[in-house]
């Protein structure tokens, strides 16, 4: 009895002492720069991280296409709604890159959609306001993809290495999609003064939520420091709103248009632009689902999935039909034995 019990804290403190150590290994492999693969040992709270942080990207990007998606029919010429249908497709595809990504954690895409659809995971707060008017769609392109570019350059030196590759792609799509709103928004701003004045009402309406969607300031974000330790957040919220705000004030200047912010001035002293403080109250509630779009958002994309259930249905037995002919032709073609064991 008593050699059992002692037997069992042994252990307990050998696989304690064990894990400690595949721990301190970890860390040190994240802090030597190394990329960790999805068969390598890690922490639970590594995958944790990973998989809340890569879904919540995947389920951003998919209702990302929403609030463009409505103007596809609307745009003002055959070009544009090419360019659109092309910059929304490519939203699906990084969907699809962040959820495979994520699968490699042990999660499956089922738990990811069902999690989206039951309110249970979040997705970018931004995608929760009104595309009203065409302007809106160049605004998005610029500001919103600019503000997702920022954010991602830096994932693509994350140590997790499926999410990393998949950043670098999807990167490269997302310069597309800046110029091509920059594109629309110059358009706008070179043409009639209404064309101008629509570009800056859109520009009033989206500015701040923007500024929202690098999230709390560094002091009241929960997952950060976390994040950092384990090398997938390499700049804090602060920071790459900061960056964000330094960059686009001369684009702005570029286009005419004004930055709807009377704190925003530049600080010689700090090298940055100083600027207004967030309406945190209106961030929580749209995060909370009180934005003005969270609900038909959710709505459209329950019924866009089960409204493509058929197809993907249809989708995998047709791959499962092809599979079985490419069996039986490989089977057909086989030598044929001529040894006949009875007879013989
Ligand atoms: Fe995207
Ligand atoms: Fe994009």
């Amino acid at each position: 009895m008593y050699t059992q019990s002692f037997d069992t804290q042994t252990n307990a403190k050998v696989e304690r002492a064990n894990s400690d150590s595949r721990e301190d290994a970890f860390l040190a492999r994240i802090r030597r720069d190394e990329k960790i693969e999805p068969q390598d040992w890690m922490p639970d709270a590594y995958k944790k991280t990973l998989v809340r942080q890569i879904s919540q990207h995947a389920h951003s990007e998919v209702v990302g296409m929403l609030p463009e998606g409505g103007w596809i029919t609307r745009a003002p010429s055959l070009k544009r709604k090419e360019i659109l249908l092309a910059k929304v497709q490519d939203e699906g595809g990084h969907g699809l890159y962040l959820y495979s990504a994520a699968e490699t954690l042990g999660v499956t895409r089922d738990e990811l959609v069902d999690a989206l659809h039951s309110g249970k995971a979040k997705y970018s707060s931004i995608f929760n306001y009104e595309t009203k008017t065409w302007a809106d769609i160049g605004i998005i392109g610029w500001l919103v993809d600019g503000a997702a570019i920022m954010n991602q350059v830096p994932l693509c030196r994350c140590s997790y290495g499926p999410y990393a590759r998949a950043m670098i792609r999807i990167c490269k799509e997302e310069s597309f999609h800046q110029r091509q709103g920059f594109d629309i928004v110059h358009a706008l701003c070179k043409g009639a003064a209404a064309q101008k004045a629509m570009a800056q009402e859109s520009l009033n309406r989206w500015w701040w939520p923007t500024l929202m969607m690098f999230g709390p300031h560094d002091s009241d974000s929960t997952h950060s420091g976390q994040a950092a330790e384990y090398g997938i957040k390499r700049l804090s919220n602060d920071e790459l709103r900061q960056k964000f705000v330094d960059v686009t004030v001369a684009q702005a200047e570029f286009l005419g248009l004004t930055i709807p912010d009377p704190a925003l001035v530049w600080n010689a002293e700090r090298g940055h632009y100083d600027f207004g403080s967030i309406d945190w109250d209106e961030f929580w509630k749209v995060v909370n689902g009180e934005g003005p779009c969270n609900e038909s958002r959710m709505q459209d994309r329950v019924s866009a999935f089960e409204n493509g259930r058929w197809v993907r249905e249809a989708a995998s037995a047709h791959a499962t039909k092809r599979a079985e002919r490419a069996l039986a032709a490989v089977a057909a073609k086989a030598p044929v034995t001529t040894h006949d064991p009875v007879a013989a």
